[in-house]
């Protein structure tokens, strides 16, 4: 497999969806589980089940269900390749990706890469949507070609604001991400309405989608705007965009909730390529499950005739009787017994329609292949190429080769070379090339007031435009994770894993400085520290980033003035 959809087109829910670098990296593990202790904050409390709904409510009741469930990768186990990675990642803020292992391998080789959000123009930027901005800016520091955009096609469909108001928030969101360091001269910052480029793509793209898709991701009905439709497959084209110049792995910094769009657009990506590039091991076609089963004999009978005379004769015909288990299946006798009904039990894949396992397809194609030899290659087939395109490709391939009919065979190239080359040739011909894009994922901040943090409830959040007296009185009213009494606390030390303010530190305030956060989270489990204090600390620091960032604000004003940037639409 090159990319994350079985043989039906569809998403394989129960990996991360990455094999061109990062092949079964199953997640099984809690992100928590490595972090010793607890500096990420805790989650919402009294959140919903888990659900991810792009115009829900951002809540997710257990972090650990996005992993099994929707087959997004834990973050601790791409952490490593990160250079230098931001205090998000270390704090586990920063929880869960998809397939970010090429992009941390780019940045890691100073190789082109990207990364792009988006923000929908619905009112104030608040400190959430700062944790996005941070790593966009800490992106384009690593040498990313980075972009920022505001999503008002999605506002003006998705959430019925008028283009005045969007204008605004648009101005708001920009100021607050310019003042927070993003350099629009080594990136871009666009917005959705204004940018051709962009719905051209979008329109292609739709080629690729249909509505069936769109009910079966989104729950849209015969009752959705069609503007709507239009939003997502818009959003589909921002995640993409930064590819129009040349195909490179792109990062997608979101919440949780917009993993339906990374997924679908990994998707609709996949099937704009002109070539699927496999492993094979004969000139018939294998799906996954069925490749894995002849892989398995073809490694235990060339392992068993290297040093014969028999070395390099492995044909069909063996590996068929190997898996029918007159020699090779003795390993399975033992357990046969127990599984009295099918052998597909502890296998790979599963029945098709007419109930045969897939050791049993396996079994029939290669009895059909029969004396041809089975040699491991690389096949690549043709999906979208123009004809063209396909001969260009076959005369590329170097080395050893079997042209078919839909598909030519190479034995002389790796897995890797293999997939370059298809993107080389794809570009070269016309197509995108596109780079399955890649994305990770944040918590949520709790609300200020417990629960969740809401752009619709003031005293939920912080508003990056507060007044910084406004901030301090907020923090200095939140709810925290402390005792009834100070002797409880001092007695039992406080509950920073469930407090909001413990939160704004690790999210926030401490910035690069992980020793002061884990100073207050130790102080606070301790019971070394008591809540009063503790806020007052916080809502002072607050007050002084909030002045600090209307500072910088004011400043960005004149640098927004010089870009080329839209912001009185004369739309209505
Ligand atoms: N849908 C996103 C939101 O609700 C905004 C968005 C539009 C976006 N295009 C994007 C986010 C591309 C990431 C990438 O906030
Ligand atoms: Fe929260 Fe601070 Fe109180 Fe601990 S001491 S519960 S971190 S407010």
């Amino acid at each position: 497999m090159t990319e994350d959809t079985d043989s039906n087109g569809r998403i394989d829910p129960a990996n991360d969806g990455d094999s061109e670098s990062e092949s079964k990296s199953r997640a099984q593990s809690k992100p928590e589980s490595k972090l010793e202790p607890h500096t990420d904050g805790g989650t919402a409390t009294g959140a919903d089940e888990t659900a991810l709904d792009p115009w829900g409510s951002s809540t997710i009741a257990d972090y650990g269900n996005l992993f099994t469930e929707f087959g997004i990768g834990a973050f601790d186990d791409a952490l490593d390749g990160v250079p230098d990675p931001h205090y998000l990642m270390r704090r586990g803020v920063i929880f869960g990706h998809r397939g970010y292992g090429r992009v941390a391998e780019a940045l890691r080789n100073s190789e082109p890469a990207a990364a792009l959000s988006g923000f929908m123009p619905t009112g104030d930027p608040h400190i959430g949507h700062k944790l996005v901005f941070d790593e966009l800016i800490w992106h384009q520091e690593q040498g990313a070609d980075t972009y920022g955009l505001i999503a008002d096609l999605e506002a003006h469909s998705a959430r019925g604001l008028s283009w005045a108001e969007i204008d605004a928030h648009a101005r708001d969101y920009l100021l607050s991400f310019l003042a927070l360091g993003f350099d629009p001269e080594a990136g871009e910052l666009y917005r959705q309405s204004d940018n051709r480029e962009l719905q051209d793509l979008a329109f292609e793209l739709g080629i690729e989608a249909n509505f069936s898709e769109m009910r079966s991701i989104y729950g849209f009905d015969g009752g959705t705007d069609v503007s709507h439709l239009q939003s997502v497959i818009t959003q589909a084209a921002d995640i993409l965009y930064p590819q129009l110049d040349e195909p490179k792995p792109t990062v997608i910094p979101v919440g949780p909730d917009q993993d339906p769009h990374v997924r679908l657009t990994r998707d609709l990506a996949a099937r704009t390529r002109y070539f699927g590039v496999t492993e094979a091991y004969a000139s018939f076609e294998a799906d996954d499950a069925e490749r894995e089963l002849i892989a398995e004999a073809y490694d235990v009978l060339s392992d068993e005739r290297a040093d014969g005379p028999e070395a390099d004769g492995v044909r069909c015909t063996h590996a068929a009787d190997w898996l029918a288990g007159d020699s090779g299946a003795d390993r399975d006798r033992s357990t046969m017994a127990a599984e009295s009904e099918a052998d597909s039990v502890d296998e790979p894949g599963s029945a098709d329609a007419e109930g045969k396992s897939p050791r049993q397809r396996a079994i029939e194609k290669l009895e059909a292949a029969g004396k041809e030899p089975l040699r491991p290659r690389i096949r690549f087939l043709d999906r979208n190429a123009t004809p063209e395109a396909f001969e260009a490709l076959i005369e590329r391939v170097d080395g050893e080769k079997r042209v078919y009919e839909g598909h030519v065979d190479g034995f002389e190239l790796d897995f890797e070379e293999a997939e370059s080359l298809a993107r080389e040739v794809e570009v070269d011909h016309g197509g995108y090339g596109f780079v399955s894009p890649s994305s990770i994922y944040h918590r949520f901040m709790t609300g200020l007031t417990g629960g969740k943090m809401s752009s619709s409830v003031p005293a939920s959040h912080i508003s990056l435009l507060d007044d910084p007296e406004v901030g301090y009185d907020k923090v200095r009213s939140a709810t925290t994770g402390g005792r009834e009494t100070a002797e409880l606390q001092r007695e039992l030390g406080g509950e920073a894993d469930e407090c909001p303010v413990y939160e704004l530190y690790a999210y926030l305030l401490a910035a690069d400085d992980d020793e002061y956060a884990k100073r207050v989270y130790d102080e606070c489990v301790g019971g070394e520290r008591l809540c009063g204090g503790c806020k007052e600390e916080a809502a002072e620091l607050m007050r002084e980033f909030l002045a600090d960032h209307q500072e910088k604000r004011a400043e960005a004003e004149a640098v927004l003035a010089d870009l080329d940037i839209d912001l009185d639409s004369s739309r209505r």
